[in-house]
């Protein structure tokens, strides 16, 4: 079922994610020969109303990045027709089909079969009005093959319950393998390639657990705040935001167990099992901060307790992670931006450099920006002297694959929502496990229970959470930094 006519329908076409990511990863994907011109066709659908040419030129300048890229753009812009409508009517949803068959019908090369995307770039609040419309109104009827699968974004409800009611309202219409839920951390190229490091490399295998490994330490931070969407980030805060859905996703592919296969269903089968062995969050290993002037924003309230920093510690009860600590830790309008796993290990038993040593081995994966996989390690500093220094094993991206362009995050995961591959996308029942680690947590924070404190914004963040780095066990190395290589 994968040749033949394909129609993609954006809706929300005229919003901020279907400009910046959307359009952009089609338009790339289109450039990239994947959705050929002869079977492929985009419809925007939204409550607007415009005419295909206006929802062209709304696109044009987030597709063009001032690249010479016109022909290749006007082309890719007229296979895009705009239809508009409510997101709860009848009539806008007939008037959507009409158009997407009539496509249909024209394209030779489908062979009567017919593939039907849609992506929801919507708030989720709408989500099940508008699967129900195109379940009643849209779905592929061709009796000669095709499918009807569904792209939707986070945040995918604010708690256990209400994503659970998420989920049953959309899982009445549609069934699991239609079904694609994104989390954008999963089509990141150093995330896919988590999988691959650990377990197709004989170094890590024996390494890999609670006699080797102290803790573990996934970070995001970003160098800039809520700019533009305090209203929206109010409602969530960073948890939800960043910790609750990226970093978790992080987490259990460096702590799951090795699936049977890499087929989609073992792989998530061993993230459902280690997120199910997560210990309930412990009130004193967690710190909450706020960067200074975010009740600035006219759209967050004077009082607001919503944490735009957060270090959660999370400890698996297993044979493989018993007390270890995994610190996530996420941030906004910080001193920098990046987003890295950092693997620290424990201390050479019986060490006789100890009293010379700058820190311990680290195995870090510098997920964006300058990726890279870097081991720091001790090595003798060079010269006459026996002295020991901190170095590093350092695979950096930019220099090892200059010439390659490492792909989008959206662009890897619309392709792969087009050809059926559920592998980087999230299980309602993980989903569902995520929630309920987070939800009593969220829950003690929004009842003004457990507190957020203040911090500069540019600054690391909280005292008190490089305070509870230490408690956990995290021992910073002095005097060595590493430096992202230039070409
Ligand atoms: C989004 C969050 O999911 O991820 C944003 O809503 C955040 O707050 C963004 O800025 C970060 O994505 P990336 O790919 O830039 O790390």
């Amino acid at each position: 079922p994968d040749t033949g006519c394909l129609s993609i329908i954006v809706l929300g076409a005229s919003g901020d994610l279907a400009k910046k990511k959307t359009f952009p990863a089609l338009f790339n994907l289109y450039r990239q020969g994947f959705l050929p011109p002869d079977e492929v066709h985009i419809f925007g659908y939204a409550r607007t109303k415009l005419s295909d040419d206006d929802l062209r030129d709304r696109i044009r300048g987030y597709l063009s990045h001032g690249k010479d890229n016109g022909e290749e753009l006007s082309k890719f812009l007229q296979l895009i027709k705009y239809v508009s409508g409510a997101y709860d009517a009848e009539e806008g949803f007939r008037a959507l089909d009409k158009a997407i068959f009539e496509h249909e019908v024209s394209t030779k090369s489908s062979e009567g079969s017919a593939r039907r995307l849609f992506y929801l770039a919507l708030p989720p609040s709408v989500y099940p009005s508008v699967c129900k419309m195109i379940k009643l109104y849209c779905t592929n009827k061709s009796d000669l093959g095709g499918w009807t699968r569904i792209v939707v974004e986070k945040p995918f409800g604010k708690d256990l319950a209400s994503a659970e009611q998420l989920s049953s309202q959309i899982g009445e219409l549609f069934d699991e393998p239609q079904i694609y839920r994104i989390d954008h951390y999963l089509g990141k190229e150093l995330v896919q390639n988590l999988l691959v490091l650990r377990f197709a490399n004989r170094f890590f295998l024996p390494l890999w657990n609670r006699d080797n490994i102290d803790n573990v330490q996934i970070v995001f931070r970003e160098d800039f705040g809520t700019e533009g969407r305090g209203g929206y980030f109010d409602e969530y805060g960073i948890i939800r935001d960043i910790i609750q859905n990226h970093l978790l996703q992080v987490f259990c592919l460096i702590a799951m167990e090795k699936p049977i296969s890499i087929r989609p269903e073992h792989i998530r089968d061993e993230k459902v099992k280690v997120l199910q062995s997560v210990e309930p969050i412990k009130e004193e290993e967690v710190v909450l901060g706020q960067y200074e002037g975010y009740t600035a924003d006219p759209t967050v309230p004077d009082n607001s307790n919503t944490p735009t920093f957060a270090t959660v510690i999370l400890r698996i009860h297993n044979e493989r992670w018993e007390g270890v600590p995994f610190i996530l830790k996420a941030g906004k309008a910080l001193n920098s931006r990046k987003a890295e796993v950092r693997v620290q290990f424990k201390d050479v038993p019986g060490d006789i450099f100890r009293c010379q040593k700058q820190g311990r081995n680290e195995f870090v994966i510098r997920l964006q920006p300058s990726e890279a996989i870097y081991m720091k390690l001790t090595v003798k500093q060079p010269g006459l002297e026996m002295s020991t220094v901190q170095s590093e094993l350092d695979l950096s991206y930019r220099q090892r694959y200059s010439g390659v362009t490492i792909p989008e995050a959206y662009e890897r995961l619309i392709l792969d929502t087009i050809r059926g591959d559920q592998q980087h996308f999230v299980r309602r029942d993980e989903l569902k496990e995520a929630w309920e680690i987070f939800t009593p947590l969220l829950h003690r924070i929004d009842r003004g229970e457990k507190k957020t404190v203040l911090y500069k914004p540019g600054s690391r963040g909280p005292t008190e959470a490089d305070e509870l780095l230490q408690r956990a066990g995290y021992v910073q190395t002095h005097g060595y930094i590493w430096i992202p290589p230039t070409l």
